[in-house]
């Protein structure tokens, strides 16, 4: 549940009854009971604080005195408390009438979080000793997917290359790339944690075919030249990549997930008819009943919301200007859909958190706001849908990598994808449109290889595959906007990926012009 990763986050800071992340879940726990009528006696209230899934608890409680008294008692609590302990039962199929295909029999919802990318900040770090941790984490992650190769013999510290070696390999983090003025051949220099090192990649050679990305990790097989003082000459670039054989996740039966991302609610361009045609299909009133009836989860890979203040003059397009009613809306939304479903949401540039990335979940005030079935998790962050492995990454770094990579665009940005699998990174250009934050892990880093990356953000529809990963750009529920008119980029909307679980097959609802069509895959 979406409260139990956030009651998670709020143990690990809730230091003491008066610190100031305990006042304010206590205040945030009395508003929370207050608004839907309910008064918290005092006991209670510290009962709930003391459990360690405070916010999750608070949901039970309410559900629990929907048609009771106004008050909630201590001895609510122990009740809800003792059968927690108990065994739990097997949950009943979903109650009758809540969705058309509630008497669909259905296994437990195996959604498993396998690890979020934002870590919490550093403790009391200078920004510079900051950022130095990311990139040695960063560098030590990605090498120890490099080391060991059969393409990289020979392997060692920069600082201990030695020039009669002949062949040598290092592994070291792009710092600069230049051109030789005459025979345009690369002059790339790396580090590692013992050194720089500056080598020549021939210009007609198949490393300089692939550019390299400031900041990227890579490994380079070296040769030495005779002559003194040269420098050596890259033989081989091998990135960290996907591993061309390696398990797959694959669910045991045929269930689905359906990809979206971008809704921009609150904005006035949300396609509110598109998104209604959407929740009658969910709920087997529109075509295709049985496909809809086989969907599980529902992913949604940022802006959730359109936000205040992301861009210049905003305000002339928001429908809702305060950004938790675009919250609440966002919930009122979400709740139409069947409450069987599992729905996992994760935060892009337009949402209410740091913009920093690795960004963190939504904060409980506005995950409050959202239906208890939806997971709030961090921007990115790796998780098992019925075994199969989701990286779910906004796609900030479009803005960075797309003029980066030939042939990239808006319009095809699974090349981008692509390109992160094979550097095994998001986002790792630093510097540049996409601010990172100087966390102690970097959560960019893709690990493990997913069976599915999706992203969001281009505001288009993609779809390949690359080393057996389905790599998807989940469309938007956002019609085009004056700021993309300007910047020539022509949305995709309101396309909705059906993905089977059990074989990655993928299907493509089109509800861009109200009832939904196939746009494409299997029916
Ligand atoms: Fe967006």
């Amino acid at each position: 549940m979406g409260d139990q990763r956030l009651d998670a986050r709020a143990g690990v800071v809730l230091e003491g009854p008066g610190s100031v992340v305990a006042v304010a879940l206590r205040e945030h726990l009395v508003a929370f009971f207050e608004e839907h009528h309910k008064l918290l006696e005092t006991e209670a209230l510290q009962l709930i604080l003391s459990d360690p899934l405070p916010l999750a608890l608070s949901r039970e409680l309410l559900a629990r005195s929907a048609e009771g008294s106004p008050f909630v008692t201590r001895e609510m609590v122990e009740a809800v408390l003792a059968e927690r302990r108990a065994p739990a039962p097997r949950a009943p199929a979903s109650v009758a009438g809540l969705a058309p295909n509630a008497n669909v029999p259905r296994p437990a919802e195996p959604f498993a979080l396998v690890n979020e990318g934002f870590t919490g900040p550093p403790v009391a770090s200078l920004p510079i000793a900051a950022f130095g941790a990311l990139f040695q984490s960063r560098y030590r992650a990605l090498a120890r997917m490099l080391r060991g190769r059969p393409e990289l013999p020979n392997l060692r510290p920069i600082r201990e290359l030695r020039a009669n070696e002949g062949t040598a390999s290092v592994i070291g983090m792009v710092v600069s790339v230049r051109e030789t003025p005459q025979r345009h051949h690369l002059i790339v220099s790396v580090d590692d944690e013992s050194g720089s090192l500056d080598a020549l990649v021939p210009k007609d050679s198949l490393g300089a075919r692939s550019p390299f990305l400031s900041d990227e990790v890579v490994g380079l097989r070296l040769t030495f030249g005779k002559e003194p003082g040269k420098i050596p000459r890259v033989a081989h670039v091998e990135r960290p990549d996907v591993p061309s054989t390696r398990p797959l996740g694959r669910s045991a039966t045929p269930r689905r997930a359906i990809f979206l991302s971008d809704l921009h609610v609150g904005s006035r361009s949300f396609l509110t008819e598109s998104w209604a045609y959407l929740i009658e299909f969910l709920r087997g009133r529109g075509p295709f009943p049985e496909l809809a009836a086989s969907i599980d989860y529902v992913v949604i890979a940022g802006d959730l919301v359109d936000g205040i203040g992301v861009y210049p003059r905003q305000e002339r397009d928001l429908a809702i200007p305060d950004v938790v009613e675009q919250y609440t809306e966002v919930g009122r939304r979400l709740a139409e859909m069947p409450d069987r479903l599992t729905i996992v949401a994760i935060p892009g540039n337009h949402d209410a958190v740091s913009p920093a990335e690795p960004q963190p979940a939504l904060p409980a005030n506005l995950a409050l706001l959202l239906p208890p079935n939806v997971h709030a998790l961090a921007n990115p962050s790796t998780f098992a849908l019925s075994g199969v492995v989701v990286e779910a990454y906004h796609g900030r770094s479009f803005d960075d990598l797309i003029p980066a990579i030939p042939k990239a665009s808006y319009s095809r940005p699974t090349e981008v994808m692509r390109r992160m699998l094979e550097m095994r990174h998001l986002a790792p250009i630093y510097g540049d449109r996409t601010p990172l934050a100087p966390l102690p892990r970097d959560g960019l880093v893709i690990d493990p290889a997913p069976d599915i990356l999706v992203t969001g953000h281009a505001h288009t529809y993609g779809v390949d595959r690359y080393r057996n990963v389905l790599l998807l750009n989940a469309s938007t529920w956002q019609a085009e906007t004056e700021y993309q008119r300007m910047r020539n980029i022509t949305p995709v909307p309101a396309r909705a990926a059906v993905v089977d679980l059990a074989n990655l097959g993928l299907v493509t609802l089109d509800f861009s012009g109200g009832r939904p069509t196939f746009g494409g895959g299997e029916p």
